[in-house]
């Protein structure tokens, strides 16, 4: 009898530690884009009059890494970018064995997750993309409290639902918790669901967060923009 475990989810963890004045300039950015996200009908008017007319919650809508040449922090989102990359591509190496002999072209919008004490992050997905990174610049005051029973119960912990459909004996754990500390770097399927718990810390917790998209290889190389008639 052969066991094969077929479609695994690959987590990556790791401990990445900036340079303070690189992540005191991601914070400094990403607070101000955070303040300006009102603004979405100023900077974005077609996507916000469309999200309205249908009803549709919108989130974060730009690109740190597009407008990096726009902020006085350029530099420090220039070094963050091609950090997150290089972490991608060694996620790419250890997860899948694709290594730099292959060739990939990946695409990556950049964006923060501001908040502040009593916040959460609700269920959801990251869609047109394959994978996501989120690395924590600040988690407040201090480190979260310990988990009072269980781990999934701590403070903001990030919470990873399993993606399979209906798992029954013997996963009887359907979710998995990581809790968040300053340098937490995270990476993982772009479809796997997951939420945080409330953040109970002083002071704003904030994260970048990087949607990858692989453009090739794969089918996406394929694309064409069709002209509209
Ligand atoms: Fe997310």
């Amino acid at each position: 009898m052969e066991i094969r475990y077929l479609w695994p989810t690959p987590v990556a963890q790791k401990m990445v530690f900036l340079d303070e004045p690189v992540r005191r300039d991601l914070i400094s950015v990403l607070l101000r884009k955070d303040a300006e996200r009102h603004k979405i009908g100023i900077t974005s008017p077609e996507f916000e009059a469309f999200m309205t007319s249908k009803r549709f919650y919108a989130s974060s809508h730009y690109n740190l890494f597009a407008e990096a040449d726009t902020h006085p922090e350029h530099a420090a989102i220039k070094t963050f970018e091609w950090l997150a990359y290089g972490l991608f591509r060694d996620y790419l190496h250890r997860a899948f064995d694709i290594g730099n002999e292959q060739t990939v072209e990946v695409a990556g919008r950049c964006f923060g997750n501001v908040q502040a004490s009593g916040d959460r992050t609700f269920p959801h997905y990251h869609q047109s993309c394959d994978a996501v990174l989120v690395h924590y610049l600040d988690v407040g005051d201090g480190e979260p409290e310990p988990p009072s029973t269980t781990a999934r119960r701590g403070t903001h912990a990030l919470l990873l639902l399993d993606p399979r459909g209906a798992p029954n004996f013997p996963w009887w754990e359907k979710v998995s918790s990581i809790t968040p500390h300053r340098g937490l770097t995270i990476i993982h399927p772009a479809h796997v669901w997951h939420e945080t718990n409330v953040w109970r810390g002083e002071g704003s917790r904030v994260c970048i967060v990087v949607n990858f998209q692989v453009l090739k290889p794969g089918y996406l190389d394929l694309h064409r923009r069709i002209p509209a008639p």
